[in-house]
């Protein structure tokens, strides 16, 4: 039994990608999606984000605790059943062939995989990596562009940490000095923001770097006004996309940005460990790479991409996540996400004592949002969500923002949210 269905599945995988050691997945969840999702075809993707037959279906792919409500799903994403079971058999499949299968087949299944990752994101295979996360994709940029002592790169408080330190390190150095600008949490519009980061560019300033959805808040930034203004003045652009990737309905040439990175193990629902790197093809020749390969020719990608013995299997994986996003759709996911963000949302922003972190209008914020309770630290409404209701968040507590997080995903129903208000109705009154 389970050797007819591991050859079922090497013939099925065999028939998708046209390779001979991939193991293929189960299609059970993504075909009852796509077979669900036919009868919601006639709806708008807001139409449909309303559709609760078809988000149970959806819900259904997935397998969740039933010890507590997860509404912090910005950290990474469980991968849907289907998903994680391409994975155990990605890796059963390596490992019944060890080093034959790593010296003899890694390199053209993963290059079969780079190619479905390139197209879902809109790019040529030879402009992305597939790396392990958007910290590595990242930090390979920003250690890796040509920048000389005295050069100017500009970036704002609330970018991810890891970013900002590694431009720190790289300021302490190689004598590049960084300028942080300060986002506001609820701009007026995008010229506001546009304005920001122009006004903070003078003729020292090679590159500007800026996440597309800020992880604190949920925000999402103009990144495509910001990245025309920043080439107006002859600046590069770096976008820390690792919330944005397959949340937002985009193509990263949309962005019009130079280098871009992002996780797949975040809204994509790929095994941990999986991320994008993206540098446009004119940038590769100047850029450096982390690891040293010195065999591949300097204009290409590939010189990126040797990081040593990693575990392939969850590179194969992500063309079964990718199956599954797209039984759903992109625009429809986004739609969806924003529903649930604002069907808690609107029940709650007028609450005394209740503050909303999240800019409200439709196009700057999707599934993330950050609220906090006056007079109450972050941590003491974290926990209260937690230990009266189940319901695990997290605190966010920067100089910039102060407040608890909430990420619901796909899994997420509405009675879970009906829970949240209710919890967050007794905080305002307390
Ligand atoms: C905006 C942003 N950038 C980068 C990262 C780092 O992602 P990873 O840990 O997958 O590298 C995160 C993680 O949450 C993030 O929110």
């Amino acid at each position: 039994m389970q050797q007819s269905r591991r050859n079922f599945i090497k013939k099925a995988g065999n028939a998708t990608l046209g390779l001979t050691a991939l193991a293929g997945f189960n299609p059970l969840y993504a075909e009852r999606v796509l077979t669900a999702s036919k009868k919601i075809a006639h709806l708008s993707a807001k139409e449909a984000a309303k559709e609760e037959d078809f988000w149970y279906q959806v819900q259904k792919a997935f397998r969740q605790s039933p010890h507590f409500i997860n509404l912090e799903s910005g950290y990474f994403s469980p991968q849907p059943v289907e998903v994680m079971e391409s994975q155990f058999d990605n890796i059963k499949m390596i490992n019944e062939q060890p080093s034959f299968y790593m010296r003899r087949r890694q390199w053209q299944d993963k290059q079969a995989i780079k190619e479905q990752l390139a197209q879902f994101a809109g790019v040529s295979a030879d402009e992305i990596v597939v790396t392990r996360n958007t910290t590595e994709s990242l930090d390979t940029i920003i250690l890796g562009i040509d920048l000389k002592p005295g050069d100017e790169a500009i970036m704002c408080d609330q970018d991810y940490g890891s970013m900002l330190e590694t431009f720190a390190m790289r300021a302490r150095r190689f004598g590049l000095k960084n300028v942080m600008v300060s986002l506001p949490l609820h701009p007026k519009n995008d010229n506001e923001i546009v304005d920001l980061y122009e006004q903070a560019i003078t003729k020292k300033t090679k590159v500007i770097l800026v996440t597309h959805l800020i992880n604190l808040t949920g925000q999402v930034l103009p990144v495509r006004k910001i990245a025309d203004m920043a080439h107006a003045h002859g600046v590069e652009v770096i976008v820390d996309a690792a919330h944005s990737f397959a949340q937002l309905d985009y193509k990263i040439p949309d962005l019009g940005c130079d280098y871009y990175g992002a996780s797949l193990h975040k809204w994509l629902c790929c095994p941990l460990g999986t991320g994008i790197m993206y540098i446009k093809k004119e940038k590769i020749a100047k850029t450096w790479p982390l690891f040293g390969d010195t065999g591949q020719p300097v204009d290409s990608i590939k010189k990126f991409e040797h990081i040593g013995t990693h575990p392939v299997s969850a590179n194969l994986t992500i063309a079964a996540a990718i199956k599954f996003h797209n039984s759903i759709g992109s625009k429809r996911k986004e739609e969806r996400l924003k529903y649930l963000k604002n069907y808690w949302i609107e029940q709650v922003k007028d609450l005394p004592r209740v503050i909303i972190n999240t800019p409200s209008a439709d196009e700057r914020s999707s599934a993330l949002a950050n609220f906090a309770i006056e007079g109450m630290q972050p941590d003491e409404v974290a926990d209260y969500l937690y230990d009266k209701h189940k319901i695990f968040t997290v605190s966010i507590n920067r100089k910039a923002v102060k407040g608890v997080r909430v990420t619901p995903h796909l899994y997420t129903t509405l009675p879970e949210l009906d829970l949240l208000v209710k919890a967050i109705r007794e905080l305002s009154a307390a």
